[in-house]
């Protein structure tokens, strides 16, 4: 009984029409609304760009939009607001965090960093706004390898906070890098032995990965890339049939982009759906309306971090 009054009066809260109630709040707003590929479909069908956090940042940064609605997780969201802080910014579940952000608490990585003085600390976007203000330059899993290219071979590197991506970055410049040994709970979660199981079954697909996996995924995929390079390469690939190493919110568009091919999502250790963030799909459509009408919840940060926090990006928006 209770129940049933619970849930008739959240629905009474929502418009029918969910798609064109946003759309006239995003025309209301002068709203931009960006997304990650690994949000629900939903979400990405009604995006106005969608892309990886490289693309996610080079649009927030030259946007003329007064309000950022931004549907991924909470650093995405920050590294808008770093680059526009006259601007509204908002995400649609401020609890939309990343475990990889988390693994990088700031004061452990202040003590980190103050072991290696002369080091250049690269890091990686999937951190918080502390993390970028200790860093000298920002990456992205899109051109985390072409930055590294262009430091000096004599310069020591401190990189962070993943692990994994720092390996294969080590491994694609020659270049040692001092890590910190933070990862992604989603890109660590396939098993290695269910996917070589699946290439057994499905001879003809070619497996392709993000990154953040771990060394014994990566070395079989046959390309290994970005969420926005897996979705390019697999459009262009004379392949049919792709074992999709990353999580599976990116299977619509790869299926979208290409819906003759097949696209088969790398399994998990266990049963779980644990191939999907959970911090990433905490957004929802109907969230994301109600950010929109509530103008909340929004994005603030110190003048002084976000000031400290702006200079790497801009280095690595101008390196990219
Ligand atoms: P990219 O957006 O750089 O592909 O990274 C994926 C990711 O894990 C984002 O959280
Ligand atoms: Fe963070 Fe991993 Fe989720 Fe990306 S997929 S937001 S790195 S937890």
């Amino acid at each position: 009984m209770f129940a049933t009054t619970l849930s008739y009066q959240k629905s009474a809260a929502l418009p029918n029409d969910l798609f064109s109630a946003i759309q006239d709040l995003k025309r209301e707003l002068n709203a931009v609304i960006l997304a990650h590929y690994y949000q629900d479909p939903d979400i990405q069908d009604i995006a106005d760009y969608l892309g990886d956090s490289l693309g996610l940042s080079q649009q927030a940064a030259q946007t003329s939009a007064d309000v950022i609605v931004f549907a991924g997780v909470h650093f995405m969201a920050e590294t808008a607001k770093i680059l526009n802080p006259e601007k509204l910014v908002l995400l649609p579940d401020l609890e939309a965090g990343c475990s990889l952000a988390d693994s990088c608490p700031p004061a452990e990585f202040a003590a980190f960093k103050a072991q290696y003085p002369d080091h250049l600390v690269i890091s990686y976007i999937n951190c918080t706004a502390e993390i970028k203000a200790m860093s000298d330059i920002i990456c992205t899993s899109s051109n985390a390898v072409k930055i590294v290219n262009q430091i000096p071979a004599n310069q020591p590197i401190i990189f962070a906070p993943d692990r994994n991506l720092g390996r294969y970055v080590m491994q694609q410049t020659g270049r040692e890098m001092v890590l910190w040994q933070g990862s992604c709970m989603v890109h660590e979660t396939f098993s290695e032995k269910k996917i070589v199981q699946l290439q057994v079954q499905h001879p003809e697909a070619e497996i392709i990965a993000h990154p953040e996996c771990e060394p014994t995924v990566l070395q079989h995929a046959q390309y290994i890339g970005s969420t926005t390079a897996l979705l390019n390469y697999a459009q262009k690939s004379d392949r049919r049939s792709f074992i999709v190493a990353t999580e599976s919110g990116i299977l619509h568009q790869m299926q979208k982009a290409a819906p003759e091919k097949v696209f088969i999502p790398a399994p998990p250790l266990n049963q779980c759906a644990c191939n999907e963030c959970p911090h990433m799909r905490l957004n929802t459509l109907e969230k994301l309306y109600l950010a929109m009408k509530n103008r909340s919840p929004e994005i603030t940060l110190s003048e002084e971090i976000r000031s400290a926090a702006l200079k790497p990006i801009q280095r690595m928006l101008a390196m990219s």
